[in-house]
């Protein structure tokens, strides 16, 4: 089976796709699966090639792209998944390679959020994941809370609002903030990965700069309350409707209140994917634990999603509460780490994943 790996993209998560695809590409089955590597640049240019299976190589990227080929995915009448040369175009379709099916790697915008699913549903190519519901609604913050928060699962209490409205009506914003949440308050922009535009607020000075800034990136602004005494732990669930499974769980430490990009992917980039330190399992007791895995599970399902998302919850640990934070329908590195402590290794994981895409 030939599977299209798919990653990079138009998104600030750019770069941590890299590492992650090229990870789960390292982690196929080879008696199974041919991986297809097809890299999206920053512009939204498809490549594949050899070379763009080792790291190194991206260090030079113009050099690496030279040697790859451009090229377009196309189904063709038969209903094969081509990837033609983008130049030769589908007159005189030069084909490179084929898919069976593909697997996105991809975090982010334009990857992670129901856009790339869109289109490989409208070219009729299978692919592992989420579809385009579940990966739109678990890449928004703010219809991921409005939709748990219906299903009756635990939230932190939020409030959101255009940020056009923030420039329209700033006082009504501040005080729609302040009587209902109070301080300290998370702003962020509604729809961005990896802690991008994510400020803490402790008064009204760093409420009206942290929105300012978040509203640069997204015309959608959530503000959350602030867990003060917190612990963030964070659980994978694999499956779709029919069957979920949920990991081990992990307690993700944190040098800063908030887990920063800085935090996750650039402070101990050599200590494997996402760089982040964690303690697996997460030190939360077993009640807590098997709380989580539950919660995770529901998560997941009232979202609709398939293949393997990764929860993130906050625990407050002066009254043991557990609050359902945010979903990664694509996490880093799948969440392998996540797995193996169950007994999955990254090749039976990827292996699962593929076959739930195929099934
Ligand atoms: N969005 C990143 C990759 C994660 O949290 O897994
Ligand atoms: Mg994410």
């Amino acid at each position: 089976v030939k599977v299209g790996v798919l990653f990079g993209g138009m998104s600030v998560e750019h770069e941590v796709s890299i590492i992650s695809a090229l990870q789960a590409i390292h982690a196929l089955n080879r008696d199974k699966y041919e991986p297809v590597p097809i890299y999206i640049d920053k512009q939204g240019h498809w490549y594949t090639g050899e070379g763009l299976m080792d790291i190194d190589n991206y260090k030079q990227l113009p050099e690496l792209l030279k040697k790859s080929e451009q090229v377009i995915l196309h189904t063709n009448q038969e209903g094969k998944h081509l990837l033609i040369n983008a130049a030769s175009g589908l007159f005189r379709k030069k084909i490179i390679d084929e898919i069976h099916v593909a697997f996105p790697v991809t975090h982010g915008t334009y990857g992670e959020d129901g856009s790339l699913q869109g289109w490989l549903d409208l070219n009729k190519i299978p692919y592992v994941g989420c579809d385009v519901l579940s990966s739109a609604v678990g890449m928004d913050k703010i219809m991921m809370k409005t939709i748990v928060r219906g299903a009756g699962l635990p939230v932190i209490d939020y409030v959101w609002f255009y940020s056009k409205r923030w420039f329209d009506a700033q006082q009504e914003c501040v005080e729609l903030v302040e009587q209902r949440l109070g301080y300290p308050v998370i702003v962020k922009p509604a729809n961005l990965g990896s802690s991008v535009g994510i400020q803490k607020a402790d008064d009204r000075e760093e409420l009206v700069e942290a929105i300012e800034s978040a509203s640069s990136y997204s015309p959608r602004i959530i503000v959350e309350k602030m867990v003060t005494n917190l612990k963030e732990v964070n659980c994978s669930v694999i499956g779709d409707y029919e069957h979920v499974e949920a990991s081990e769980c992990e307690e993700v430490l944190k040098s800063d209140e908030i887990l920063s990009y800085q935090d996750k992917y650039m402070n101990q980039a050599a200590k494997g994917m996402g760089g982040t330190s964690r303690i697996i399992p997460a030190e939360i007791g077993e009640e807590t634990t098997r709380r989580v895995q539950e919660l995770a599970k529901q998560t997941f399902l009232e979202l609709g999603c398939s293949g393997v998302s990764r929860i993130d919850f906050l625990i407050d640990q002066n009254t043991n509460s557990v609050y359902i934070n945010e979903i990664n329908t694509i996490p880093g590195s799948l969440s392998f780490y996540l797995w193996q402590p169950k007994g999955k290794d990254f090749e039976q994981l990827t292996d699962d994943l593929i076959q739930l895409a195929l099934k």
